[in-house]
């Protein structure tokens, strides 16, 4: 049988970022005119690196890319662009106060003053291309005023009226409506049959199986394999997606669940942008019990966490700690009932980078008694003391207590913060993404404290896109998908296949 040629190929990628993370581990991709080709991998695989690099936004630390028959080095998207290759990011680009029309034509026609021939043709050329593909946008409005799916709509209309022959989309379902990607769908599927190809990044089987024509799944920067799409299942790409490699374990005994602690009932959440990102859930986190909650990101754990936090409304249904209903309660009142909480974001939430180590070590705790003097003000001398507790205990390498907590290193910060959350002695700990970014040894003392405060029959809250440390410390954990549960297992009694499938969509 006759060999294809490849449209674009990319071999053997590497990807060192400057803070060491080897991202891309010698991938090599084919892809081929006209097709709808898929790019699966769970979070951090390296899917948005490999397509920067494509876009010229990033240069490979190895690798060669060829495009139409020979190699290509893009400088830039705009090089990128100019030979036929065109990327909608996962977040956009556009310029809020413009309008769709402007966006779209800007930079391509002139230098941003449009002479009124111009602007006519450009209009008329685009409700062309707007016909032909049935995909509509209002070009006369500002786009900060436009619904995120249209915001979409306008940056593939701005790559289709460069020309690309091959159109790049980052997880685009992430921000639609399940009729908004039908209409994608519609959209993608005209483009192919006008030979187009088109690149499509998802972590969702189901989308995968009915849109593209082939997919190749990475992992952790490597290649895993590359299928004909008819020939898959969801079972199948679920294995390659998360097939896990041995890991380390973390020393965690038997230990049997007291009293729910903390119970959430039929909560309902929405989003920035108005949309339901948590969608009824249910759940119970007892004493002695860390309850994990695993799932690509963006399947609205952030919101669920805000929301019992108190950082965010409630829509409907009830939040209870200790059996008092605490839905809608301030953070202040949440830590005084014994919650505590330790942020995903730690350079926004967790920690006023610019202020001391000793007066984040109290942060939203300064009102406590035990720190202040006969006079309700507070006592810095008390104050320096339990930081240096903190600092003797958590093992923080800290230059000093009254430096600025920005002179610490990833991992010791987010140790400060575990540190001063756990000082709240707190029922309830909620911990978000408790080791992203930070170095091994810290990560192992984050990792093992938890299971410590589940030892002493504290109940915790473990949310994380790391679905190895999920498995490693839960005693039950939840997969999240599109703002709900797709079932509720012990990491010891499910298959790396049932996992795949739930993080993909399927319910268990
Ligand atoms: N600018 C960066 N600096 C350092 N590491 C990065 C950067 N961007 C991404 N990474 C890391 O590279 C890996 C791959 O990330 P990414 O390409 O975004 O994966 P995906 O799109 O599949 O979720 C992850 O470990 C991520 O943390
Ligand atoms: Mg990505």
């Amino acid at each position: 049988m006759e060999e294809r040629t490849p449209v674009l190929e990319m071999r053997d990628i590497v990807k060192v970022y400057s803070d060491g993370t080897r991202a891309l581990n010698g991938v090599t991709i084919k892809v081929y005119k006209g097709e709808i080709f898929g790019l699966l991998g769970e979070n951090g695989a390296g899917k948005t690196t490999l397509m920067k690099i494509l876009f010229g936004m990033l240069k490979p630390t190895a690798g060669k890319i060829f495009f139409q028959g020979s190699e290509v080095h893009f400088k830039s998207p705009a090089d990128a662009i100019a030979r036929g290759i065109g990327m909608v990011h996962q977040h956009f680009t556009l310029v809020e106060v413009f309008t769709a029309l402007e966006n779209i034509i800007l930079g391509k026609e002139g230098h941003g003053l449009f002479s009124k021939i111009d602007v006519k043709n450009a209009k008329k050329k685009l409700q062309t291309l707007m016909d032909e593909l049935n995909f509509q946008v209002p070009l006369d409005v500002p786009v900060e005023n436009l619904p995120v799916g249209i915001q979409q709509r306008i940056e593939i209309l701005k790559m289709l009226y460069r020309n690309v022959d091959v159109l790049i989309l980052d997880e685009p379902t992430a921000v639609l409506t399940p009729i908004e990607v039908k209409e994608l769908f519609d959209v993608l599927r005209k483009l192919k049959a006008q030979g187009k190809t088109i690149i499509f990044i998802s972590h969702k089987l189901n989308e995968v199986m009915e849109i593209t024509d082939r997919v190749t799944v990475i992992r952790k920067g490597k290649v895993i394999g590359t299928v004909n799409t008819s020939e898959a299942t969801p079972q199948l790409l679920a294995r390659m997606m998360v097939g896990r490699d041995v890991v380390l374990r973390i020393q965690k005994k038997p230990h049997k669940p007291g009293k729910t602690v903390f119970r959430v009932e039929d909560l309902w959440v929405k989003g920035d942008r108005g949309e339901d990102a948590v969608r009824g859930l249910s759940f119970e986190v007892k004493a002695g019990e860390i309850f994990g909650i695993a799932g690509v990101e963006g399947n609205g754990q952030s919101e669920l966490i805000e929301a019992i936090a108190g950082l965010r409304d409630v829509e409907k249904g009830r939040v209870y700690l200790m059996g008092k209903d605490i839905t809608g309660k301030k953070p202040r009142e949440l830590y005084d009932m014994g919650m505590a909480h330790i942020p995903e974001d730690r350079t926004h939430m967790g920690l006023i980078l610019e202020m001391s180590v000793m007066e984040n070590a109290i942060l939203g705790m300064h009102w406590r008694r035990e720190f202040s003097n006969g006079w309700r003000l507070i006592d810095w001398g008390k104050v320096e003391g339990h930081a240096k507790e903190l600092i003797d205990e958590f093992e923080i390498v800290a230059p000093g207590t009254r430096r600025p907590v920005k002179s610490l290193s990833g991992g010791n910060q987010q140790k400060l913060i575990v540190a001063r959350e756990v000082s709240k002695r707190p029922e309830f700990i909620i911990a978000a993404q408790p080791t992203r970014g930070v170095d091994v040894a810290s990560t192992e003392y984050i990792r093992n404290y938890l299971v410590k405060l589940r030892d002493e029959d504290k109940a915790v809250l473990l949310i994380s896109a790391d679905l190895d440390e999920v498995l490693q410390l839960s005693d039950r954990m939840a997969i999240m998908y599109e703002g709900q549960f797709m079932g509720v297992v012990k990491p010891d009694e499910v298959t790396e296949e049932q996992i795949g499938l739930m993080m993909g969509g399927v319910s268990q």
